[in-house]
């Protein structure tokens, strides 16, 4: 797991190299057929990235997204009417049955169809009229990590794709701020050690980063057992912030842009509870980046132009939170390559 962390810069490299002939040809076929609505399917650790293409799809193309519910096709047998709409798969296997499944009814709709997926050979890229290949290497862990910043690259070339205000040169800067988050390593582990008895925390973030909140808690649950909550911060205000109490473990994503106001409200009531709460940040958001309990990305990823200032942050702030759980799982005496009972492709319907 590990050394699929540290392989992210490169990986992003590699797709961003592979991929940019595809993405302009799909633009091309965009341009003349706009969807009127985007479905997102996936599970899991693709889910996740699902839910990050949601936000950034939406805010970005203005077209509306959804992430779609497979049990109403493979067990209810009640498939909405997709013609029309763009349907996305994002599966790293491309073995997820149910994904498959929904994918392959929404083309029978008439649906326009693409595929995300690390597998070019798999039955997802088979499937889809469309593929967008993350070209992560083979994934070996069953934890997955450099697949999942490969689907969020995927996503911003989708976003691209769509006609949205992404610039190719912008993401050309990701390997280094992801880079930058590997440079954190030494101190990460350190701070995992810390955490050695943690059997249960709360992961918050929003928006851009509700994703994230989303996959350190996996991350957590799946390496190291910790029973791990996910919240957007402005629904953990709505009840579940009763829940904390002195010392409980909470991790923050907290970027700079819309989401600080309500972040830095937050932070200060979870201070109130004594609550544990580490940030993850970096330099271009000062105020965070000098709370007590951070960590700081040596970089300042604040984007200016079109798009939200914290529009870039996803890829290097879950980096952290990877290096934490490979970590922490060490440190609990676990092996995070082998979590029990699981194994790297699940097939439900
Ligand atoms: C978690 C993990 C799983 C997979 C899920 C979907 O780290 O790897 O949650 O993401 O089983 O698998 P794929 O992406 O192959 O469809």
């Amino acid at each position: 797991m590990l050394q699929e962390v540290r392989e992210q810069p490169a990986a992003l490299e590699r797709t961003l190299a592979g991929e940019l002939r595809n993405v302009e040809e799909l633009r091309e076929r965009f341009r003349n057929n706009r969807p009127s609505l985007i479905v997102l399917v996936a599970r899991g650790t693709s889910d996740n990235a699902a839910q990050f293409g949601r936000y950034l799809l939406e805010m970005a193309t203005g077209i509306p997204v959804s992430l779609a519910a497979p049990s109403i096709v493979t067990l209810y047998q009640r498939p909405p009417q997709l013609r029309g709409a763009l349907v996305v798969a994002v599966s790293q296997s491309g073995e997820s049955t149910d994904t498959n499944r929904v994918l392959e009814q929404a083309k029978a709709d008439g649906a326009m169809t693409v595929g995300i997926t690390n597998e070019a050979g798999s039955t997802l890229a088979r499937i889809a009229g469309h593929t967008i290949l993350v070209r992560a290497g083979k994934e070996l862990s069953v934890a997955a990590t450099k697949t999942y910043t490969g689907q969020l690259l995927a996503m911003y070339l989708l976003a691209y794709a769509l006609g949205a205000p992404v610039e190719l040169d912008t993401l050309r800067r990701l390997p280094a701020a992801a880079e930058s988050a590997l440079s954190l390593e030494e101190q990460v582990g350190s701070l995992a050690t810390g955490y050695r008895d943690m059997q249960k925390a709360v992961v918050a973030g929003r928006g851009l980063n509700y994703s994230n909140a989303f996959e350190l808690a996996l991350k957590l649950m799946e390496t190291c057992y910790v029973v791990a909550e996910r919240f957007s911060p402005a629904d953990f205000l709505h009840g579940p912030i009763a829940i904390l109490d002195r010392a409980f473990p909470v991790f923050l994503f907290a970027p700079a842009g819309v989401t600080w106001t309500l972040n830095r409200e937050v932070l200060e009531r979870f201070g109130q509870t004594g609550a544990k709460t580490l940030v993850i940040t970096d330099r271009g958001n000062a105020e965070a980046a000098s709370a007590a309990h951070g960590i700081v990305i040596p970089a300042d990823l604040n984007h200016t132009g079109d798009l939200p200032v914290d529009v870039y942050t996803p890829i290097p702030y879950i980096i952290p939170g990877q290096l934490l759980a490979a970590h922490l799982a060490v440190a609990k005496g676990l092996n995070p390559d082998q979590p029990r009972t699981l194994s790297k492709v699940t097939k439900t319907l």
